[in-house]
């Protein structure tokens, strides 16, 4: 096992009803801007719910940030906190409008260019404090500290990680998950299931937790994505669901491992070219990704078929290539597609410009080894085709 210092600092209000502890964790002089997505908090009740628990405190609101949250419009709620002099940012909704209120707790503060904390990794310093009200399981955004924001205008979509972007506090009640869409649901397993693979798909470093817990993670995943989406208001799957999905990038199974998130590069340019579905794009690379890299990958994948899937004769290969299959059947058990050719939007040519726009920033040595290549990207999404 690798060193590592390990510190979560996010505390979590888990169940039915929580949202009522915003009251306990918010000061009641605080000024707060609470940042919600296109208005599906209106129409399930959370927003009356977080209303209530708020009480008499001073607050802004700024609704409009979309799935895949935009630079453009996160940059009218930086100028909003700034006017009014926001001092706590309350995030309610999905993995986008978390990963948003982490830019706009960091852009508030900061002097210069905020682009420059996406694209050129300048150092945050400072950061407002946030709190999140979780209604979709799916990205951990509510306990970790990275937050993916897209710039539509110039077809980008990048990521910032920072110590300080943790939120103070989480709320994740699995009732206010109720609402979403089937397609939103195994967005949600699938976008977890990948997150887990891209810390415990590398190599061995006898990490025995970690590896165990990833393992269980997955077998949960596999077990109730399916049963979650035949029976959306079962309460105790969805509970799990849901605190699967924190466990599953909450950062405890990715220390003292090497991690991958190749997977998760290449879908973040197939996102800004096409606007595919985070977890979609992710179906679409992951299978093929495991098969170029089965080489290095050799004895985890083995791992992985064996534990993860009771995959335990023919040769190595087979049994590798019956694990990929198998991974491709899980996505596929969810209804997310894992083909190109079923996404009609995507054009010929997109595996060489992927690689070349990884490439041309710099990412051309992917991967928990360093070893894959523009070349290698190509190739695994010409596989995809
Ligand atoms: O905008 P509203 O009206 O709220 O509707 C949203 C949105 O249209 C809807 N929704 C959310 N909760 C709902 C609901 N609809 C009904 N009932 C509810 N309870 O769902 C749609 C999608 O929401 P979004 O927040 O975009 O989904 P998700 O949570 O999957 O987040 C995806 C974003 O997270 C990034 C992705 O790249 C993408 O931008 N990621 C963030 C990560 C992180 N911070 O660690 C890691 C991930 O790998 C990922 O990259
Ligand atoms: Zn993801």
């Amino acid at each position: 096992m690798e060193n590592f210092t390990y510190h979560n600092p996010t505390r979590i209000h888990f169940g039915r009803g929580q949202i009522a502890a915003i009251d306990n964790e918010l000061p009641a002089n605080a000024r707060i801007l609470l940042l919600a997505g296109g208005g599906s908090i209106k129409a399930n009740g959370v927003y009356d719910q977080v209303k209530k628990a708020l009480g008499a405190r001073t607050v802004f609101e700024f609704f409009g940030v979309e799935a895949n949250p935009d630079y453009d419009t996160l940059m009218k709620a930086v100028a909003l906190s700034r006017k009014e002099k926001i001092d706590w940012i309350l995030a309610v909704g999905g993995g986008s409008v978390l990963d948003g209120a982490k830019f706009v707790a960091a852009a508030v503060p900061f002097v210069g260019e905020p682009w420059d904390i996406l694209a050129k990794n300048a150092p945050v310093t400072t950061m407002l404090p946030l709190g999140t009200v979780l209604t979709l399981p799916a990205t951990g955004s509510e306990s970790n500290s990275a937050a993916v924001i897209s710039r539509r205008a110039i077809q980008e979509k990048l990521a910032f990680l920072s110590p300080l972007s943790f939120p103070r506090f989480s709320i994740l009640d699995p009732e206010t998950t109720f609402s979403l869409s089937p397609r939103q649901v195994a967005n949600g397993a699938g976008d977890a299931f990948c997150h887990v693979l891209e810390q415990y798909l590398t190599y061995p470093v006898n990490a025995e937790i970690q590896d165990r817990f990833a393992e269980s993670i997955l077998k949960i995943l596999i077990d109730i994505g399916p049963k979650t989406l035949a029976k959306p208001k079962d309460y105790d799957l969805r509970a799990n669901l849901v605190w699967a999905a924190t466990w599953a990038l909450n950062t405890a199974i990715g220390q003292g491992v090497p991690q991958d998130w190749a997977t998760h590069m290449i879908g973040h340019e197939i996102t800004a070219l096409y606007g595919i579905d985070h977890a979609r794009t992710l179906a679409i690379v992951l299978p093929n990704l495991m098969n170029v890299q089965r080489a290095t990958k050799r004895e985890k994948l083995l791992q992985y078929a064996e534990r993860v899937w009771d995959i335990r004769d023919g040769s190595e290969d087979a049994r590798i290539d019956t694990a990929i299959e198998k991974t491709r059947g899980f996505y596929e058990s969810l209804g997310i597609k894992t083909r190109f050719s079923e996404y009609p939007e995507v054009k010929s040519g997109t595996a060489a410009q992927v690689a070349q726009r990884l490439a041309s920033r710099g990412a051309d040595k992917l991967g928990e080894r360093g070893d894959l290549t523009p070349t290698k990207v190509e190739k695994i999404l010409n596989l995809a085709a």
